[in-house]
């Protein structure tokens, strides 16, 4: 007997999947060993077409949660309500559940997941995270033997997008994100992906299945790409780095880092190499070593990778009567780990500090001890000319390693020194080969 799918929301994500299943039929039948029939479409609009035709449509989609006949529902609407709603009625009715939805899972994973192990249904949410990568599976999976330390992600494409523009072409984020919009990598209003939430949500799933702890959602630091300026991606390149926005999960002894920013990383690494909408994670097993997850992070037929690959689990397991024994997010911690997520004061990072001081001498030797009143060292410094007419200059440093109060208490000393003009502009920096 085929395993029967329902499938709700036939937008991008929901035609990808669509068209994958009737295209990939003969191998996905074999390879599930029984065959998956997609018997309801439920969405607000049927746009019949050669792949949906046929196929029974509902503008009902809690008719396709509690159709008796399916298996496996597919929540593809995305957002929170009605989704949250749809999925919980599903686990109700004993369906298991497939989703794309990473604002879901990040802020009501714990109820759904504790639905579900009552009910005993899987709900699987591989295409949350990074698209096409199976970075879920590699994480409950393949790492399954590490203790992971971090992890690190280019996970939102459009910021990757905009900030690899204005260093390949020296343009303005503006002008860019423009751009973006125009070829549809950004949404008409792209706060969720230039203010870093929608790359928080992906983290908070990340970080929830990496270290066993709860989705803490309300506890990511974050930052978004849409205060960079092109002269730091400029001076970041003459210091040898890349400003990639990134998701950073790390134990820090005291707790989890849970930290989503713009960042510097050594253009050496591979994670700088990442262009464009591609999306690449790094995990840091204790065992392995540090590995790296690259490909598309969007797209419909890259997201339907990754939600037939869930289809096809669940059917196998269901095929062979087996439990889904895997870890979930929140599914417990590693022994005896701290799980408590520290407050971004306490991170630990290098940083990059660019100082409008006055162009005369001491001045350099002021920041010099303002730094290291706080324990911070320079590690490399660049001083431009004046511009024609200006006493101020741009100052570029690298510190070291340091705990975040300590920054942020010496960046309010230099702002108050009189030779110092305007803000400091501050971003951090990781080296992503630490222990
Ligand atoms: N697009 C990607 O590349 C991508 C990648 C990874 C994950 N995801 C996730 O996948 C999910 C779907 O994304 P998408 O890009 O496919 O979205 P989309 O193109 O906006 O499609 C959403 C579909 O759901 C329908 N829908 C929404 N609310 C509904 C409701 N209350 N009742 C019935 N139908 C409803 C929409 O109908 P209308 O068109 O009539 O509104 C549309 O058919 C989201 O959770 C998203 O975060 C997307």
């Amino acid at each position: 007997m085929p395993v029967k799918v329902g499938l709700c929301g036939l937008g991008t994500v929901g035609r990808g999947t669509v068209r994958v299943l009737s295209r990939n039929a003969a191998v996905l039948a074999h390879r599930s060993g029984v065959g998956i029939e997609l018997v309801q479409i439920g969405a607000r609009n049927a746009v019949p077409d050669a792949d949906t035709g046929a196929i029974p449509f509902t503008r009902d989609i809690f008719a396709v949660a509690t159709n008796p006949e399916v298996d496996i529902l597919v929540e593809l609407i995305g957002g929170i309500e009605p989704a949250r709603e749809l999925v919980l009625t599903a686990i109700a009715n004993g369906k298991q559940v497939v989703t794309a939805n990473k604002a879901l899972i990040a802020t009501c994973g714990n109820e759904i997941f504790a639905a579900a192990r009552a009910r005993g249904v899987t709900v699987a949410y591989e295409a949350s995270v990074a698209g096409g990568i199976p970075i879920i599976k590699a994480l409950r999976e393949g790492l399954a033997a590490n203790r992971i330390r971090w992890l690190a992600g280019i996970i939102n494409g459009t910021s990757n997008f905009i900030l690899s523009e204005m260093r390949d072409k020296g343009r303005q984020f503006a002008d860019v994100l423009a751009e973006a919009q125009l070829l549809g990598y950004a949404e008409a209003d792209p706060t969720l992906d230039v203010e870093g939430i929608d790359a928080a949500h992906k983290l908070v799933i990340l970080a929830a299945l990496a270290f066993g702890m709860p989705l803490r959602p309300d506890a990511v630091y974050i930052e978004g790409i849409t205060a960079i300026q092109p002269e730091d991606v400029v001076y970041a390149g003459e210091l040898g780095y890349r400003i990639k926005h990134l998701g950073v999960a790390r134990r820090n002894g005291e707790g989890i880092e849970l930290r989503v920013h713009p960042t510097l990383v050594p253009e050496r690494s591979l994670i700088a190499q990442v262009h464009g909408v591609m999306n690449a994670i790094m995990v840091k097993g204790d065992a392995v070593g540090a590995t790296l997850y690259c490909g598309p992070g969007a797209g419909a037929e890259p997201t339907a990778s990754a939600v037939i690959a869930d289809i096809l689990d669940i059917a196998r397991r269901l095929d062979g009567g087996g439990r889904d024994a895997t870890p979930v997010p929140g599914g417990g911690p590693d022994a005896g780990e701290p799980l408590a997520v520290l407050d971004i004061a306490a991170a630990e990072s290098a940083h990059y500090l660019r100082v409008s001081a006055l162009d005369k001498p001491g001045v350099l030797s002021q920041l010099a001890q303002i730094l290291s009143a706080h324990g911070i060292s320079i590690e490399a410094i660049i001083q431009k000319e004046p511009a024609p007419g200006q006493d101020h200059v741009p100052l570029i440093m690298l510190t070291n390693r340091t705990r975040e109060s300590e920054v942020r208490a010496a960046i309010g000393a230099i702002e108050r020194l009189e030779s110092v003009s305007g803000p400091v502009v501050h971003l951090r920096k990781e080296a992503l080969d630490d222990a």
